[in-house]
């Protein structure tokens, strides 16, 4: 095993690269876009911007359900999740739904302006979270909603944490990471005073159980290693030992097993705010 000497730095992704394989996650996260269709009361004539939209969503879905009756803008801070958004929204032939590469913490939008906000996990992985979510706000109508999920605290998002546990027993305490990034805002209280130092008075936070169910084992760690929060960790180790790390977790797994699939349970937060 050897230990990079950043090895104490945040493990964060690389958004770009990704975009090659982050569509993989869309079906396990479409009931958190269905969530936040609902939370935000879309109305015929919206104007709803999608924050960290990623590959497209929930923007995609809307706009399939809603056609020409709301207007989206779809921005995300990278371009290689930008061009396969757009790709989609282009085969698809879609009307009233743009995508453009824009960082949260810099909205060219003017003040006011949008009817909806909607982000499905992405206000946690800003680099400036607080920031993002001002110009969130400032960009929304008075009275406009606001509809977000982030992730809930690492040890709740059962499919990551178990292969992260693993992996953290056999790196010494001063190398190993700190917990990943998509679960900084988990922790009780810390979505609630985000939202509170951006300037929103009125709002809800509620968690959200998604359950993740896998075909068998080596689908299981495929889908959760092969790119993402883990790859990183993972890489830190020699073939054999990732080797011993996965035989390891094949046995962790087994009492998640439900009639022959692998069911786990990984919990968001859902949040809905007045501007
Ligand atoms: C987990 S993906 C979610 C994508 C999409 N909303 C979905 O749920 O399918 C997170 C996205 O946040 C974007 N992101 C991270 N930091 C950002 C920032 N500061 N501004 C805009 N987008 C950002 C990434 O590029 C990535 O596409």
């Amino acid at each position: 095993m050897s230990i990079p000497p950043n090895s104490s730095q945040s493990n964060t992704i690389d958004w770009n690269e990704m975009s090659k394989s982050f569509d993989r996650w869309l079906p396990y996260i479409q009931p958190v876009a269905e969530a936040l269709i609902s939370l935000a009361d879309l109305s015929e004539g919206d104007e709803i911007l999608d924050v960290a939209a990623g590959t497209g969503e929930p923007s995609l879905t809307i706009a399939r359900r809603f056609g020409s009756a709301v207007r989206i803008t779809a921005v995300d801070g990278a371009e290689a999740m930008v061009a396969v958004a757009e790709e989609k929204r282009r085969r698809e032939g879609l009307s009233g739904i743009t995508f453009q590469p824009m960082k949260a913490e810099a909205l060219a939008f003017p003040s006011n302006r949008f009817d909806r906000v909607i982000s499905r996990f992405g206000v946690m992985l800003f680099d400036d979270p607080l920031q993002g979510l001002k110009e969130m706000r400032r960009v929304m109508k008075p009275g406009g909603k606001m509809a977000i999920a982030v992730w809930s605290e690492f040890h709740r998002i059962e499919s990551l944490h178990l292969i992260w546990e693993s992996i953290m027993k056999r790196l010494p305490p001063e190398g190993r990471p700190p917990l990943p990034k998509m679960a900084d805002l988990g922790p009780p209280g810390k979505l609630e005073a985000l939202l509170k130092t951006a300037g929103f008075e009125q709002f809800e936070i509620r968690p959200f159980l998604l359950s993740y169910t896998f075909d068998d084992f080596e689908t299981y760690w495929a889908i959760n290693t092969e790119s993402g929060t883990l790859r990183e960790p993972l890489d830190r180790f020699s073939a054999e030992e990732q080797e011993a790390i996965k035989k390891e977790t094949s046995k962790q797994v087994v009492p998640f097993f439900k009639e022959g699939k692998i069911i786990m349970q990984n919990q968001a937060l859902l949040a809905a705010a007045i501007a």
